[in-house]
């Protein structure tokens, strides 16, 4: 793999300042944040005065926690426009994050927020090791989920040829990587698979791609599937993290040269990491639910909102901002089978140390006698669909889920392709368990 590590003099020189300098700026703009939120979106204005809080009660950045939270249920009960802190007429785009309950999450975005966005989805490519001038194939969807269009926007302000394909049509993805030969791919790492799937079948080496890195996100995913990725494609793999409540892809990105956790952009977002039971922030290090905070957002300033994803906060390596670690899953994510805690990406990590499986799984929940049962779908590679083969494969999986997670699992194997695929976020729990 080349080296693709950016240049310093390249960096926005706030990715690489002194931290006093980061802290000094989050307060200025955490001032201006919760002010624009209290005076401008009644439901801030409620919920800190129901605390007993003001804007101004903000004299340093840790007086952050005197604040209430947001969850996802109140952006729902103002559905649509209610937290928006500008007229309407301001507002230059909508996004929606669909959820599989109820109302859409509406944000929106006035101009200047767009282009505050595409500067972040820019300095998230180009840590990424993508460059001016490059081709960007962008198999995110585009639409009201925010990464097709802000994948794109990012692209074109770092000056480069998009490629906007948005997400389905397999074939055709392999076809335009292997006419148009970019050198960044944008895709979800469970569709990445699918398209890596389709090189094969028709019949070309993914090694002699033209792709040199993929940014990779808007789902969980292991660092044993980076090392498959990279090794099929001989690419880097890079991790991309949003959510369309704080602003949707690039509100931390991952470096090429170190690889080890996307790095928040904590000039214009400020984290924490919380206890999800007590609500009390933990130190840096610990895990625990993280937080977000805007700091410059107009159309949608967002104050702790409370995202359920689990991690930690690690120091600054190749960029002086925090990093996260690698996102292993959501606490809405989480499985309880029998007592133990199960992440899909734990079944992720285990189903890639088998060679006779291909890396594609999804997780059925049912329920047995009057207990929960997991089923484990997982498919053969090309090379081990016999019938032996795939017996020996789902004893060394269920030998493997057992020693290390605890569970005891059904591991059923499909011959190839017999497993659903994705064409954007996969699902990898399907809940069959009777309610009682
Ligand atoms: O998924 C935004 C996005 C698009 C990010 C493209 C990266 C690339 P939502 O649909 O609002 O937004 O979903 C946000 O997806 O809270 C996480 O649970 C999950 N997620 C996003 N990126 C990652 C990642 C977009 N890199 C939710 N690793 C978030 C793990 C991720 N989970």
């Amino acid at each position: 793999m080349k080296d693709l590590t950016p240049d310093r003099a390249a960096l926005d020189p706030i990715e690489i300042a002194s931290r006093d300098e980061i802290a000094a700026l989050q307060l200025e703009r955490m001032k201006w944040s919760l002010s624009h939120a209290y005076e401008n979106v009644p439901h801030y204005r409620t919920s800190f005065d129901t605390a007993g809080v003001h804007p101004d009660d903000l004299r340093t950045l840790s007086d952050l926690s005197k604040f209430p939270f947001t969850v996802k249920e109140d952006l729902r009960s103002q559905y649509p426009f209610g937290m928006f802190a500008v007229p309407r007429e301001r507002v230059a785009r909508i996004h929606a994050s669909s959820g599989t309950t109820g109302k859409p999450t509406v944000v929106g975005y006035t101009a200047n927020d767009i282009g505050v966005w595409g500067d972040l989805v820019a300095r998230s490519m180009r840590a990424s090791g993508t460059r001016p001038g490059d081709m960007v194939h962008i198999a995110y969807g585009y639409g009201l989920f925010t990464g097709g269009l802000g994948a794109h926007y990012g692209a074109e302000k770092l000056g480069c040829t998009v490629v906007p394909v948005s997400g389905g049509m397999t074939t055709r993805q392999v076809t335009l990587i292997d006419d148009f030969k970019p050198s960044t791919i944008m895709i979800t790492p469970s569709y990445m698979l699918s398209v890596l799937d389709e090189f094969r079948a028709q019949g070309i080496d993914p090694r002699d791609s033209s792709l040199e890195v993929g940014i990779f996100g808007a789902e969980p995913w292991t660092n044993a599937m980076r090392t498959e990725v990279e090794e099929a494609f001989d690419m880097h793999a890079v991790d991309i993290y949003g959510l369309s409540e704080v602003m949707g892809p690039g509100v931390a990105n991952e470096c090429v040269e170190t690889k080890d956790g996307p790095v928040i952009w904590e000039d214009h977002f400020f984290p924490e990491i919380i206890n999800p039971e007590t609500g009390e922030v933990v130190e840096d290090g610990e895990k625990g639910e993280l937080v977000f905070t805007s700091l410059t957002k107009e159309a949608c300033p967002i104050v702790r909102y409370r995202t359920r994803d689990l991690t930690r906060l690690l120091p600054g390596t190749a960029r002086s901002m925090r990093r996260i670690e690698k996102i292993t899953g959501r606490s809405d994510d989480m499985i309880i089978l029998r007592g133990v805690n199960v992440f899909p990406t734990q079944i992720e990590e285990q189903l890639l140390k088998v060679e006779a499986l291909a890396p594609h799984f999804q997780i059925e929940l049912t329920t047995k006698g009057r207990m929960d049962a997991m089923i484990v779908h997982v498919e053969a590679t090309r090379d081990s669909s016999d019938n032996d083969s795939k017996a020996a494969a789902a004893r060394d999986l269920t030998k493997k889920i057992k020693s290390v997670i605890g569970i005891s699992a059904d591991i059923r194997v499909a011959g190839a392709g017999g497993v659903a695929r994705s064409e954007g976020k996969a699902v990898r729990v399907v809940d069959k368990r009777s309610k009682a």
